[in-house]
């Protein structure tokens, strides 16, 4: 590897911002995040998106994996740097952190650009509020291959490093758009199959459902749950059977059961 620099201070400015990045308004600022571990940095350097900047621990010197990525990284134009335990626990906030840790662009895509029978099923979710639900939910879109996931609305960002965790790697993997609820409105009026949306409330149990291709599914908020608003603009309105005492379930699991029943 060549050009590695070395930090030892915790007061150095590349650190310093790299820590900014738990910060929204500095992700907002800078348009970058973070994300941890040698397996998903390995990842999105696969998928085309190297690093602005890899930072490693001393125990990571030697790893083949490592400088492959190091040299993607600075091919690509970013920085590599060796840090101290020290700095790579202050960067990731934990006693325990990750060898490796990375700094990316981040990347929205415009809705204008969804070509929707590119694939089977997309995933819309309005004002999503926990970042453990929303890279949940990237991660099991991923999984079961659907075109991508369609921020609606005030959401929480997809770029915080739990919802980066969250994901798995998968933030790399599928692409992210974002609309106001009249910009998604207005869209979906274009859109080719069926769009159906999960409430409490509905009577059509979501086996029943038509889920005619390509099939976009619309999940509510945690706490109020789909609006009115929303509800209305779905072809259907499916519910998941509860049988027990609990009034809803969590909104990535409701969101899995979903994709995998429209994928099916
Ligand atoms: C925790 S729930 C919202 C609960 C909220 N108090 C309500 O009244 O809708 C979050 C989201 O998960 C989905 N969801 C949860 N349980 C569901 C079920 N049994 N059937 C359909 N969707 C469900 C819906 O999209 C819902 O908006």
């Amino acid at each position: 590897m060549s050009e590695i620099r070395q930090i030892t201070s915790l007061t150095n400015p590349l650190v310093k911002a790299v820590r900014g990045l738990h910060l929204r308004k500095e992700r907002e600022a800078s348009g970058q995040f973070l994300a941890e571990g040698l397996k998903i940095v390995t990842e999105a350097v696969e998928l085309g998106r190297p690093p602005r900047v890899l930072l490693y621990g001393p125990e990571a010197r030697d790893h083949a994996v490592l400088r492959k990525a190091a040299d993607a990284t600075h091919k690509a134009g970013g920085e590599v740097v060796e840090v101290t335990r020290d700095i790579l626990e202050k960067i990731s906030r934990r006693d325990n952190p990750q060898t490796v840790v990375a700094v990316f662009e981040q990347t929205f895509a415009a809705l204008e650009s969804l070509v929707p029978a590119g694939h089977a099923v997309w995933v819309a979710l309005h004002a999503v509020r926990d970042p453990g639900n929303l890279g949940t939910i990237v991660r099991t879109a991923d999984a079961a291959g659907c075109g991508g996931v369609i921020l609606v609305g005030e959401c929480c960002d997809p770029y915080s490093v739990e919802a980066v965790r969250a994901t798995m790697g998968s933030i790399f993997a599928v692409p992210l758009y974002r609309a106001s609820i009249p910009e998604f409105l207005a869209w979906r009026q274009a859109w080719p199959g069926s769009v159906i949306g999960t409430l409490l409330t509905a009577s059509v149990d979501h086996r029943g459902a038509d889920y005619r291709r390509p099939s976009l599914i619309l999940m509510g908020n945690e706490q109020q749950g789909l609006t009115a608003e929303l509800a209305a603009a779905c072809d259907v309105n499916v519910k998941i059977p509860m049988r027990g005492r609990a009034d809803s379930l969590n909104l990535s699991v409701a969101a899995g059961i979903m994709i995998y029943a429209a994928i099916d």
